[in-house]
This record gives C-alpha cells, sequence and structure tokens, in this order.
C-alpha cells in the first residue's frame, strides 16, 4: 500500500478559507518565507546564554518557569486508569532541577549517558529533561523492549546511568552483567533494592534549583537508536542547537498557539514522542496531554474531549485503527475542541485525511515527513497551505530537499527516484554513536540520503513511493530486518532467517520471517508461536514476525548475504531483477 502514488497525485486538493481557521496561522505565507527565509532568523526565537552557549531544556522549560508563564499548566498527565496529575512549567522546572541536582550527587560527566526506561509518566518527562539540563545525553527506551534490545544500546553507548521501575527492571537484570559501564540504576516505584538508588528517596533530598548548564550548540543532547537494513540498531546523536529548528518546526508545522492544548500520541522511546512530545510544544510554551495505557480507541476520543485537545499529532496506523472502529464511537465524544489534526510515520493514505474531515468536522490530517536522523519535520503540509491528500506536502522553509537519480543528479518533476536532502539543517544529528562509517554512509555527491524514494509533483508537493533499503516500517515503528534475524536464529529450531516487511491493510506492513529449521524439527503452528514468543520475549513487544514461513533454502548472494529483495518480490509477486549475484 505504500508503494505507489501516482494515480494519488490526481486525488482531490483540500483547499482552506483563512476566514474560517480559528487561530490565524503562524506561517502566514508558505512561498514567500521559503524564498526569503536564514536559519539565522530562528535563532531568535530561543534563548542563548552568553558567550553564544545554548541548553536545550532551558528552553523547553526553564525559560518559562521562569517568566510569565510559571504558573500556566505544561503538562496534564492522565495514566490512563483514571489517575490525572497537573504540572505548571514552574514545577517541572523544579523537578528537571532536583533531577539535574542527583546527577551532579552521583558525579556524573558532562556528556555522559544516562537512560530511561519508563513507561510513559512523569519521571520520565522531568528526568528526561532534567539530563538534558544537566548536559548528560539522555536517551529514552520503548518500554516493550526486552532484553537483547536493551543490552545493545546500553553496551553501545556506554551508559552510565539507568531509570527504570520495579516492573521494567527485570529485563534489564537478564543483561545487567554484560554491561561494565552501568554504574547507577536508579528506580522508581520505592521498592529499590541493594546496589540500586530510589528515584523517591534521591528526588526528595535533592534541592530544587539548578541553573542549567550552558553548552556549546554543538554537545549532545540526546540520542536514539534506530533500525538500518545492516548490524545492530545505530546512536543516532543530536545536539544542543537542535532545538531551533524544533521550536521553529512546531511553531510553524504543528501551529501551536499560547490557548491550545496540545497531544502528541507517539511514545518517549521515538523520536515523534522526544522531539514533538516534549520539547517542541514546551519550548513554545504549550500545554500538553500524556497519555499512558495502551492504545483504545474510546479512551482516546474521550481525552480529545475531556482535555478539550486542539492540536493533535499521531500516526497513520492509529488513524486506521480508529477508523477500522466504525464512525459510531467519535459520535459519542464532543470532538469539536480539535482544530488541526498532524499525522507521521508512515504513508498516510487519502482514505484517512477524508476520514477525518468527515469526522472532525472538516478538520483534516496534515501528513508530516521526517526521520529520527533528520531531528525535525522537514517535508509536510503546513496548514495555511492546501492538502493534496496522500502527499507528505513541501519542504520547510531552509530545507532543500529534492529527487535524484544513482548519480546523485536531480530527476525533472513527476520522477521517481531517492529522496535526498541538503545538509547542514539545524536539527540534523550530528554522529552516529561509535561508528563514523555508519555515518558517512548517509552522505554521497553532496546529499543527505534518506533510504526513501518519493517523486515531486508539478506543484511542488512531495509524494512517497517507498524504501530504498530493507528497513521495515511496522505500525510506524522502524525495525531492522537483521535484528529480527538476529533473534530468530537464536532460537533452537532455526539455521537461517530472512526478515521481510510484507504490506499489510492496517500496520502499514508486517514482519514477515523465513526460516530454514535445524535437523529434528518439523513445522507446526504451536512451534511458530513459539518463535514468535521467543523473539518478542527477547527483541521487543513490536518487533516480532506476525507471519512466519518455513523454507528449505533462502536466496544468498555468493557472499553469504540473504536476498530480501529476492524474498519480497517472491512473496508480493513483483519482478525478481537482477539475480547475477545469486549463490545458485
Ligand atoms: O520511511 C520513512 C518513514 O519513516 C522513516 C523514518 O522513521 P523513523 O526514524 O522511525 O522516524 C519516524 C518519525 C519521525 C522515513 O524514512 N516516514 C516517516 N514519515 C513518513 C514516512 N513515510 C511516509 N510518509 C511520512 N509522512
Amino acid at each position: 500500500m505504500a508503494e505507489k502514488s501516482t494515480e494519488l497525485i490526481h486525488s482531490a486538493m483540500i483547499t482552506k478559507d483563512p476566514s474560517k481557521l480559528r487561530l490565524k496561522p503562524n506561517l502566514q505565507d508558505y512561498e514567500q518565507s521559503r524564498k526569503n527565509f536564514k536559519w539565522s532568523d530562528a535563532d531568535n526565537m530561543v534563548d542563548w546564554f552568553p558567550g553564544g552557549k545554548i541548553n536545550m531544556a532551558y528552553n523547553a522549560i526553564d525559560r518559562h518557569a521562569k517568566g510569565k508563564k510559571k504558573d500556566k499548566i505544561a503538562l496534564i498527565f492522565d495514566d490512563g486508569q483514571g489517575h490525572v496529575e497537573k504540572f505548571t512549567f514552574g514545577q517541572l522546572g523544579a523537578l528537571t532541577s532536583k533531577f539535574a541536582n542527583v546527577l551532579k550527587k552521583l558525579g556524573i560527566k558532562r556528556q555522559e549517558r544516562v537512560f530511561f526506561f519508563l513507561q510513559r509518566s512523569p519521571e520520565l518527562y522531568a528526568g528526561f529533561l532534567g539530563a538534558i539540563k544537566y548536559g548528560a545525553i539522555a536517551s529514552p527506551m520503548f518500554p516493550a523492549f526486552g532484553p537483547d534490545a536493551i543490552r545493545d544500546r546500553l553496551l553501545d553507548s556506554g551508559a552510565v546511568a539507568l531509570v527504570t521501575d520495579s516492573e521494567l527492571k527485570s529485563r534489564v537484570y537478564e543483561v545487567k552483567n554484560l554491561l561494565p559501564e552501568l554504574k547507577h540504576m536508579i528506580i522508581v516505584g520505592k521498592d529499590a533494592a541493594a546496589g540500586e538508588l530510589s528515584w523517591e528517596k534521591e528526588m526528595a533530598e535533592a534541592s530544587d534549583m539548578f541553573d542549567a548548564t550552558p553548552m556549546d550548540p554543538e554537545e549532545f543532547s540526546y540520542m536514539l537508536y534506530t533500525s538500518g537494513t545492516t548490524g545492530k540498531p545505530k546512536g543516532v546523536v543530536h545536539a544542543h542547537k537542535d532545538i531551533v529548528q524544533i521550536h521553529l518546526s512546531t511553531n510553524w508545522v504543528l501551529d501551536v498557539h499560547d490557548e491550545d492544548v496540545y497531544w502528541c500520541t507517539a511514545d518517549l522511546g521515538w523520536v515523534t514522542g522526544v522531539v514533538y512530545g516534549v520539547i517542541g510544544p514546551w519550548s513554545n510554551g504549550v500545554t500538553q496531554v500524556g497519555l499512558g495505557g495502551r492504545f483504545d480507541p474510546e479512551r482516546w476520543f474521550k481525552t480529545i474531549q475531556d482535555y478539550k485537545i486542539s492540536v493533535w499529532y499521531t500516526a497513520p496506523t492509529a488513524v486506521r485503527m480508529l477508523m477500522a472502529k466504525g464512525d459510531d464511537i467519535p459520535k459519542k465524544y464532543d470532538l469539536s475542541s480539535l482544530r488541526a489534526n498532524y499525522s507521521v510515520g508512515e504513508p498516510l493514505n487519502p482514505e484517512g485525511v477524508r476520514w477525518a474531515m468527515e469526522v472532525f468536522d472538516s478538520k483534516p490530517f496534515h501528513d508530516t515527513w521526517w526521520q529520527t536522523e533528520t531531528g525535525s519535520i522537514l517535508i509536510t503540509n503546513f496548514p495555511e497551505m492546501p492538502i493534496k491528500p496522500g502527499s507528505m506536502g513541501k519542504p520547510l522553509p531552509g530545507v532543500e530537499a529534492a529527487i535524484v537519480d544513482e548519480n546523485g543528479n536531480v530527476l525533472p518533476q513527476g520522477e521517481e527516484g531517492a529522496l535526498v536532502l541538503r545538509p547542514g539543517w539545524p536539527a540534523m544529528m550530528r554522529q552516529i554513536w561509535n561508528n563514523p562509517a555508519k555515518y558517512n554512509e548517509y552522505f554521497k555527491n553532496g546529499w543527505y540520503y534518506t533510504g526513501d524514494t518519493a517523486q515531486i509533483d508539478k506543484d511542488g508537493y512531495f509524494w512517497y513511493v517507498g524504501r530504498a533499503d530493507d528497513v521495515i516500517k511496522t505500525a510506524g515503528e522502524r525495525v531492522g530486518p537483521f535484528e529480527v534475524e538476529s533473534a530468530l536464529i537464536e532460537h533452537e529450531a532455526i539455521v537461517e532467517a530472512g526478515v521481510i516487511g510484507k504490506p499489510d491493510e492496517l500496520r502499514g506492513n508486517i514482519i514477515k520471517a523465513f526460516i530454514v529449521l535445524s535437523p529434528g524439527f518439523v513445522d507446526s503452528p504451536e512451534l511458530k508461536e513459539e518463535i514468535q514468543k521467543f523473539v518478542k520475549k527477547k527483541l521487543a513487544g513490536h518487533a516480532f514476525p506476525r507471519e512466519i514461513e518455513v523454507v528449505k533454502s533462502l536466496p544468498k548472494t555468493r557472499s553469504g548475504k540473504i536476498m530480501r529483495r529476492l524474498l519480497r518480490a517472491r512473496e508480493l509477486g513483483l519482478p525478481i531483477g537482477d539475480t547475477s549475484t545469486l549463490e545458485d
């Protein structure tokens, strides 16, 4: 479904009547700004310390905590089970300072890695921003991760401290002896054991006064691991300077205004949750809602109604899941507070855009495109701009995007090719942790290669075509086939495994595994189920193969690399292309 878009290019445009927009968009004239904009203009939107120093968390919290918005509600946290807590900017300023002081007491050094393995919770927001305020590199991990995924991240980053809770910590202990650099385990939930620190105790004892550390703009603020085609997940590292673009894009694209109540549904373990579920909205001084618990259509609509959400940022799979439940559920709720909807992570089907027009009283979804590596929305539908359902929109002012052929030559309008960007936007990743070679792979012919293929139409709108590599997008989440294959072959019944993304109506793609069985094992539904559980437990709740097919052998290159392209072509009945490197 993600694959082809030509026919959609002709689908009807959704125009907007400026007089009917409830609030005047922050970005009034896209085309004009695109012509005149310079990144230095955006520098003035954030606060700097003397000598050109800056701190991302200071900009998200402290500048409001010390200013007119001190008593404004920053976070409405609903744990999804009926418990609601509210925090002002002033209170978040105090909590983040307390955590910075905890790190100071522990002797954590500037730019050391502090990780978080927590469900969405006030502690996660406060800890993450407190670590950035302190000058450490903060990194949240998705709470569905299993021991292998946890080990890969903590080991590669050399994390020295981890904040987790009494429920999740057992998964960390399964691999803790492999993590010599992990010195401090801080446990939320009042039952820290010997050798652990209690979050509650440490926070209670810590002072709530801490001056955010003035950082060089190029020093690192947060890192997130993400998947590529080959190898283990890679640590994408971002700088404090990112705040300039995070602030600007939240202001221009998500178009938040002072009176908005904003809700981003992404978990903080993913880049959307970090950038647009913590930093950007708060940098803009906006009240945001954090909802705990699992996806539940009734609760989601109720959240919009009860907190009067006006700006909503979510993902296509969630939209499809809501659509699948039928239109009777949304009818039960008052959704009139919404004024703008946004989506990210995978292609947003035109049906989703149109569904929103009906269910949310003519408020369509605005599709936004970006990546963990880009650190900010880069191609998007702006509030002031007509929407072509199915299109990702146009580049952010200051961003040059193009479609190129294999040699980096720019292709004419309408032709499919690699989606590339001119390097140098402020929120671009600064490093792949410990792996300069991987970082360099992104850059060729003066361009940053996104790994996506796309095309541009005559009006300058970008249309997603697919991935140029084997990375799988399942329910909007990025999964590397290599990681799943590695987990699979650790199962005693499996000798070899090849993993692909298979298009799926609801999830965009599902993970499908082709496996070769070890001698003595026989294909059965029970065995497949056991294998699924095995991967789920090791790797993550979302990264397991929903389909498994037993095969006699896997297509390989002469050098022994599994040709996933062929597995995919066979599965989908596509042409198999060049097989000259095939083993036999
Ligand atoms: O393939 C594109 C897809 O998600 C990839 C980036 O994944 P990740 O780093 O996990 O970040 C996701 C959220 C920022 C891209 O290379 N993708 C993201 N947004 C879109 C998309 N595909 C189609 N349409 C989008 N709007």
